[in-house]
């Protein structure tokens, strides 16, 4: 291992990381006063030159999609990221001058007390990789089985809307969840199976092959699956929907550059697809039920600038509609809408909603939505815990489901660690991003309720940040272009925030 000189004390700022060159290494230097940290430089999630974050009370905040670190010992704080942050000796000499060794540090698992009990994650998507690498990082070493139904699951299907309907990612590059290490090192049985039944009264499982599993220990991860509006002609060859890897693929196959799709559903996943399969070449319909699309999320001004946005790549837009049915000869051909419009189109991509993937529990009473109705530490019953998209939980007075990447495997994570033996409750401030025509759109929060929305920037021009205020109160801020003070909001509005604070917050981070 050999030591570089890489800076001085002086030089380095801290409220952000400075991005160093060691060798042949990347890393990333934090100071705290008079000491000195040393990371990787990119983040273990997908990339994010963490320079570009913000450090914020102890802990470096990825620009890109929030995860966070503790800035003293690198330790996975948010995901996305499952991993901590690879670690590099410092050592500051009298003169203050900063050396950094060339070689990571060693990051070992401290095995926990052999642990009886079985432990079973059900679903490989955001929650049960979240909670899986959280069991394995806490130390449990075997007796642990993770159950898909996928034949390759736990890779970041947030992918499949943006880059691989697009044609800028084959669906058998789209990312793992989990480095293969993490599978060579990790004791954990992979088991390929449907789920049936579970009977949370017996603790057992019972898979699609007869096989029945006995648990001590289990969480339900199962997330959603889109659901098919009940209308004419849904059920005709070239009508897709999109959760998984599988569904893009099949999709792919029909979507060559010069056909025409109509997208049923103006939601995230719809302004998606439409925006990915534009930049594939294909004409795009979309049909939303709304004039202005997301406006009760974001209001009315963003969402008339997300709406211009798609139309000016060419989305043809049919708002306040809806599709009355679909039309064709061994082939959709032709959406019906409710105003009696027909739209020649060669394939339909459904965009409305998901359920929750909860049939296969018995015994459970469901929420209104069909979600497992969890307790704040996100159990359902003894020994059983839910996260996800699959589970309501008490927020506010209220139950609550949120469908974001992040917050599902936040949920996974502290459901992992309740597993264990924690008792903590599930509390956040939720992140969303989402992504059109290489703009990302950050939303923190989740305001039920609004009665101003002050703007830093021009939403028109997709630079912006806007604070969604109740009174004195913010609820919600939307942001393009703002990672940095998003990063920093993101762990402030953990607690409750005033517009006059948030306003100077934004002041004094400078993008
Ligand atoms: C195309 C797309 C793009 C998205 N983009 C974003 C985004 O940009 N930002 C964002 O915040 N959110 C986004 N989301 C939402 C986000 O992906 C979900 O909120 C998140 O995946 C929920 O995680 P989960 O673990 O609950 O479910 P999932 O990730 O869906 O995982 C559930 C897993 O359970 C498995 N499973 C289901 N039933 C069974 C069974 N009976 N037996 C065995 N296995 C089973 C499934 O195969 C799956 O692997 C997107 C969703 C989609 C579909
Ligand atoms: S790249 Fe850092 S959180 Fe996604």
């Amino acid at each position: 291992m050999t030591f570089y000189v890489v800076a001085r004390l002086d030089q380095l700022p801290e409220d952000r990381g400075t991005r160093v060159q060691v060798g042949t290494e990347a890393v990333l230097l934090i100071r705290t006063g008079n000491q000195v940290q040393a990371y990787q430089a990119d983040c273990p999630h997908a990339g994010a030159p963490l320079e570009q974050g913000a450090v914020y009370q102890g802990q470096l905040i990825c620009p890109w999609h929030k995860g966070a670190f503790a800035c003293d010992s690198g330790q996975l704080c948010e995901p996305p990221p499952l991993a901590n942050l690879k670690r590099y000796r410092v050592d500051i000499r009298h003169d203050d001058r900063v050396w950094v060794a060339d070689q990571p540090m060693a990051d070992p698992v401290v095995p926990r007390p052999a642990d009886p009990r079985r432990f079973v994650v059900i679903g490989a998507g955001a929650a049960g990789a979240a909670a899986v690498a959280t069991l394995r990082a806490e130390g449990l070493g075997n007796n642990l089985t993770w159950i898909d139904k996928e034949v390759q699951p736990a890779y970041d299907r947030t992918a499949l809307s943006k880059y691989v309907l697009a044609g800028e990612m084959p669906p058998s590059e789209v990312p793992p969840l989990l480095e293969p290490e993490f599978y060579r090192e990790a004791d954990v049985q992979l088991l390929q199976a449907e789920v049936l039944r579970l009977d949370p009264g017996r603790r057992q499982i019972l898979l699609a092959d007869g096989q029945c599993l006995d648990y001590d220990a289990a969480l339900l991860a199962t997330g959603a699956e889109p659901r098919l509006p009940a209308i004419e002609g849904a059920d005709l060859p070239g009508v897709f929907m999109l959760r998984s890897r599988a569904d893009a693929a099949r999709l792919l196959e029909q979507a060559r550059p010069g056909k025409r799709v109509a997208i049923i559903g103006d939601s995230f996943i719809g302004l998606e697809a439409a925006s990915a399969l534009r930049k594939r070449g294909l004409m795009v319909h979309l049909i939303g039920r709304h004039q202005v699309p997301l406006q009760r999320q974001l209001g009315e001004r963003i969402g008339s600038a997300v709406r211009a946005l798609h139309e000016q790549h060419g989305v043809i837009y049919y708002a306040g509609c809806e599709a009355r049915a679909l039309v064709g000869e061994g082939q959709v051909q032709q959406v019906v809408l409710d105003n009696d419009q027909r739209i020649a189109v060669d394939l339909v991509l459904f965009g409305t909603g998901v359920s929750p993937a909860t049939t296969f529990v018995e015994g459970l009473e469901l929420a209104e939505d069909g979600s497992l109705k969890a307790d704040a530490s996100l159990a359902v019953a003894d020994g059983l815990w839910a996260a996800g998209d699959i589970v309501s939980y008490p927020c506010d007075g209220r139950s609550q489901r949120i469908e974001h990447w992040r917050v599902a495997q936040q949920q996974g994570r502290l459901a992992a660690c309740n597993m264990l033996g924690e008792q903590l409750s599930f509390s956040v401030v939720p992140f969303f991003w989402t992504y059109f025509y290489d703009q990302t759109f950050e939303v923190l929060g989740h305001a039920r309720r609004w009665n101003q929305i002050v703007f830093e920037g021009e939403p028109e021009q997709y630079r912006f940040i806007a604070l969604l205020c109740f009174n004195e109160q913010v609820e919600s801020v939307v942001a393009c272009e703002y990672p940095r003070a998003m990063a920093v909001l993101s762990q402030r509005m953990q607690r409750p925030l005033s517009r006059s604070e948030a306003l100077e917050l934004i002041q004094r981070t400078p993008e």
